[in-house]
């Protein structure tokens, strides 16, 4: 096992009852009178993900003492609603593979697979007025209705490759971050923490977030479909102007960022493996994943305002291991 491997299975191992507790919640709230709800829902769940938001949110709570059930009940919300956002995501990106099996789209239909992320959002809802907490609620209906924002900002961008950075990061920001900043947002909440360091665990999340996207428009070229679970180029298929492309098209020569331009435009991944060499080669990847590292150093940072223990080291390891990551 390397040591990037073994330090994030020692955060995983620091959650790991919680999170056992996390995935009876979850099994027990798929329920519903509708057979199809629940096929479909399970479908996707059972095929694993990586769970980080739940992670995200206990560390949070860790790192800050709150050890009361609410924990699980919300762990189990961001995952509803991360997996309601990947339902509607992949009707709208038109993917065929998620976790290693075919998306739950390709195998039951664009109706079921929006209808049913309908019902997690909505079951997310029912479950997080158990918190009792006007705090809870805001901050889970702000980012859910950010996240929604995000998606439809990226559809307004389809090609258009002319989207510089600024551009792409408030895609990202809303699309990605927002969740990963309200989990670790709710850690301080619900331990009742100072606004100080309930602002420092949400630019944790929010940093983390960034990092964590720009490194998947990162695999989308540089990836391995078998380790993703996902199929590489769908960013380019849909004309997704991503870090890298935006990054290549200034570093490159005329005719490289040419070349670039005319796909995002087009759509058309007929020049897939030209465009992976054009990002290798102009260094847009490696300059993406510096980017990334700068987010990751920003979220260790703040992840440093918290309580000295072994869940604030989990979240800078979290941090740190982030752009190693290859699922
Ligand atoms: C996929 O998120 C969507 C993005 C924000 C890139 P994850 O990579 O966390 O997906 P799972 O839950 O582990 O499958
Ligand atoms: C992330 O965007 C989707 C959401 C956060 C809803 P992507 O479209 O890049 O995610 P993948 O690559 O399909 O997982
Ligand atoms: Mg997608
Ligand atoms: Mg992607």
């Amino acid at each position: 096992m390397s040591a990037s491997e073994n330090s994030t299975a020692a955060v995983l191992a620091l959650v790991a009852p919680d999170m056992a507790e996390v995935d009876r919640v979850i099994a027990q709230r798929l329920d519903s009178g509708v057979p199809l709800v629940g096929d479909v829902a399970r479908y996707i769940i059972s095929a694993g993900g990586k769970r980080l938001r739940p992670v995200l949110l206990l560390l949070s709570c860790g790192a800050l003492g709150f050890t009361g059930a609410q924990r699980h009940n919300l762990a189990a919300v961001v995952e509803f609603i991360h997996t309601a956002t990947l339902l509607h995501d992949d009707v709208v990106d038109e993917s065929t593979l998620r976790r290693g099996r075919p998306t739950a789209n390709e195998n039951f239909g664009n109706p079921a697979s929006v209808l049913v992320g309908d019902f997690l959002y909505s079951r997310a809802f029912q479950m997080m007025v158990d918190a009792g907490s006007m705090r809870v609620m805001q901050t889970l209906a702000d980012a859910t209705n950010v996240i929604a924002e995000g998606e439809v900002l990226q559809l307004m961008n389809m090609h258009d490759a002319s989207l510089d950075e600024e551009g792409y990061l408030r895609v990202i920001r809303s699309k990605t971050a927002k969740l990963f900043e309200a989990s670790a947002r709710l850690g301080a909440i619900l331990a009742q923490s100072s606004a100080d360091i309930e602002a420092a665990c949400a630019e944790y999340g929010q940093a983390l977030g960034t990092a964590f996207q720009v490194i998947d428009d990162v695999l989308d070229y540089d990836g391995n479909a078998a380790e993703m679970g996902k199929n590489l180029g769908d960013d380019l298929r849909e004309g997704k102007a991503t870090l890298p492309l935006i990054l290549a098209m200034q570093r490159g020569t005329s005719a490289q960022s040419q070349v670039v331009r005319e796909a995002i435009e087009t759509g058309s991944v007929d020049q897939l493996d030209d465009i992976v060499r054009i990002v290798r080669e102009t260094g847009a990847l490696d300059a993406t994943r510096d980017a990334a590292a700068a987010e990751a150093q920003r979220a260790i940072h703040a992840a440093m305002q918290l309580p000295d223990n072994a869940y604030r080291q989990a979240m800078v390891v979290l941090a740190s291991q982030l752009l190693n990551r290859r699922t």
